[in-house]
């Protein structure tokens, strides 16, 4: 089966229950990818039912007060972030007539949201083959491909955003993204990965040569 097959196949029942997968509303689905930039799921959890209780629109966290959007982003820490998510609330309400960016190239431009957060947004809202490339996705591609291109050389950074767009492009956006998250997480995980249950054991170049443990490679800088 294709690798893009196997980890649709795998997510479908094995999927970590999240509140901002119940919803494509984009709004909800970027509150939830801000939050998770420098934030474990366990942490976050309470921020975004937090955030979607005191500003269940766009508009709300817009007219909210800058006071306090920073006291609810009390104890999560990088709150620029929080700075951004207001500055691009007011420009959403203000400049796109309260419509969220529907494609990756405008969902970019806002304040906070780097190349990782747009594909996420746009293929779990809008169904575009964004492919999002994280520790993750370093981890899982690295190993299954056997690559040893240093994940933080330019030349890598290159070599596995390109790989990730091809692997997503007969893929569902939306269920493939979030499924080589989870799967990062769960099963393929930097240590102790879970090999012996693992779907994609079969065709793993890395597991086959032993260098599981080696792999991603990090270059000293
Ligand atoms: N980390 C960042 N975005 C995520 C998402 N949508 N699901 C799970 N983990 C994530």
């Amino acid at each position: 089966m294709e690798f893009y097959k196997t980890l649709e196949m795998w997510y479908l029942n094995n999927k970590r229950d999240l509140p901002w997968r119940k919803s494509s509303n984009p709004y909800f689905v970027w509150l939830s990818e801000i939050i998770l930039q420098q934030t474990r799921i366990q942490q976050g959890l309470s921020y975004y039912n937090t955030f979607t209780n005191h500003y269940p629109t766009v508009l709300d966290l817009a007219n909210a007060k800058e006071d306090n959007v920073l006291k609810n982003w009390q104890g999560l820490g990088y709150y620029s972030r929080a700075r951004n998510l207001h500055f691009s609330a007011k420009y959403i309400c203000n400049e796109l007539d309260g419509k969220f960016p529907t494609t990756y190239k405008e969902i970019i431009k806002l304040k906070g949201v780097g190349d990782y957060t747009a594909s996420a947004i746009a293929s779990i809202c809008f169904n575009e083959k964004t492919a999002v490339v994280d520790g993750n996705v370093y981890r899982v591609l690295s190993r299954y491909f056997n690559i040893d291109i240093p994940i933080n050389s330019s030349k890598g950074i290159k070599y596995f955003k390109e790989l990730a767009q091809e692997l997503i492009i007969n893929a569902n956006p939306k269920e493939y993204n979030q499924a080589i998250m989870d799967f990062g997480s769960m099963v393929c995980k930097p240590q102790n990965p879970n090999c012996e249950n693992c779907p994609l054991e079969n065709g793993c170049l890395a597991k086959a040569k032993n260098m599981i443990s080696s792999l991603p490679v990090k270059e000293k800088k």
